[in-house]
């Protein structure tokens, strides 16, 4: 079975194409490099003893992609590649639009002239927004989103679940993930922010190695029980695994399918915290500062559809994502 994987040399497409290549499919790396480093190749090869297949590809450039198409005899993609930074959307919607529908898009259309009939989309627990009690379900449906970055995400699963609900032979599955962290037990791959991270974990680990001063933490007034943001953290090598049982399903069933993919545990900033100060044995200093615009106060996952349709559940507890992270780190800074 050959898997075309966009964006596989990105954070949570090269963990995939790690677990993809282990359960014995064949990998086609489609990616344009933007944000990630063509290492990464040679890393996947070095843990799994096979090189994948490489194309330096933008999706926004449709020949190039077709010819990805022409030249392999594909089953199913799975599509990582877009932006994904969310202060960046606000800034300049028009890229975000045309990156994550348009190129999008492209890939859609091949699809369907190639009779490529199995897709894994990456979507996000963004989509919810702050309009629902958690746990959050699958069945709430899609909420209002806040910046543009989120809003692609919600267009991409309308796309899909129209062009599934016109075309029956088509079977997509949209992975809504919620905070992927943690890198390779091996160290060799992991995720490398561009610029001033924004998210938790990558900013702890920057404190940690002495690229920053402290962590800002968002807020203490939340209606948590210590009053930081909670969120459904997991690991990202949990989530590698999640999307060969979403090929899996999608290469048995028709028709759209959207699923949370959580531990359906929340953790506290203060409590990530806690853990990666066990993980790296220092204290790690932090200043409260006011809470960040756009946040919500809790955000975990009901797990029970990815565990009935895909038979999955998230192994690794936060312990162990900040373990991973951190060994990642320290092999970044060597
Ligand atoms: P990433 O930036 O590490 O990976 C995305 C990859 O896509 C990069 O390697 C980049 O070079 C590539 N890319 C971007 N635009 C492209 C284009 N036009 N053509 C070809 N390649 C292109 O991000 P990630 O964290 O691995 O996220 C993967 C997907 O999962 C994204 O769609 C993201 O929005 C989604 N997602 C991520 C998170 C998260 O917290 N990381 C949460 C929810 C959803
Ligand atoms: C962010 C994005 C969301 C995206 C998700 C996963 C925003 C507003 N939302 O969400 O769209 O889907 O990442 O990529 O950016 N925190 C700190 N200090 C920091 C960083 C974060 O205290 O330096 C807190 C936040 O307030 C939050 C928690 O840590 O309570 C997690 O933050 P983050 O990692 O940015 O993820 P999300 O807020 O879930």
């Amino acid at each position: 079975m050959k898997i075309l994987v966009t964006g596989g040399t990105g954070y949570i497409g090269s963990h995939t194409c790690v677990e993809l290549i282990n359960n014995g499919y064949e990998v086609v790396i489609v990616d344009n490099l933007n944000n990630s480093s063509i290492d990464v190749i040679d890393k996947i090869q070095q843990i799994t003893g096979i090189k994948p297949v490489f194309y330096q590809v933008d999706i926004l450039e449709k020949d190039g992609l077709e010819k990805v198409f022409e030249e392999n005899q594909l089953n199913a993609v799975i599509h990582f590649a877009g932006y994904k930074a969310v202060g960046e959307s606000v800034a300049i919607p028009l890229t975000y639009y045309e990156n994550n529908i348009s190129g999008s898009i492209n890939l859609y259309q091949l699809m369907k002239k190639h009779h490529v009939n199995n897709l894994v989309f990456s979507s996000s627990a963004t989509v919810y927004g702050d309009d629902f009690d958690v746990p959050f379900k699958e069945e709430y449906g899609l909420g209002t989103t806040t910046n543009p970055y989120g809003t692609t995400k919600k267009m991409n699963e309308m796309i899909i679940t129209d062009m599934c609900k016109a075309d029956s032979d088509l079977s997509c599955v949209l992975l809504r993930y919620f905070n992927p962290i943690g890198a390779h037990e091996s160290g060799l791959i992991g995720e490398i922010p561009n610029g001033i991270p924004n998210n938790l974990v990558p900013y702890i680990a920057q404190v940690v190695s002495g690229q920053r001063e402290y962590l800002n933490v968002w807020g203490n007034d939340y209606n948590t029980p210590d009053g930081t943001g909670v969120r459904d953290y997991i690991h990202v090598v949990d989530l590698a695994r999640a999307h060969v049982k979403a090929i899996e399903y999608a290469l048995n069933h028709k028709g759209t399918e959207v699923i949370n993919i959580g531990t359906g545990k929340g953790y506290s900033v203060m409590e990530v915290l806690k853990a990666y100060e066990k993980a790296c044995g220092k204290e790690i200093p932090y200043r409260i500062m006011n809470r960040r615009p756009g946040d919500i106060a809790v955000c975990y996952a009901d797990t029970e559809k990815a565990e009935r349709l895909l038979g999955f559940k998230a192994e690794y507890d936060i312990d162990r994502m900040c373990e991973d992270s951190y060994r990642f780190t320290r092999m970044l800074d060597k």
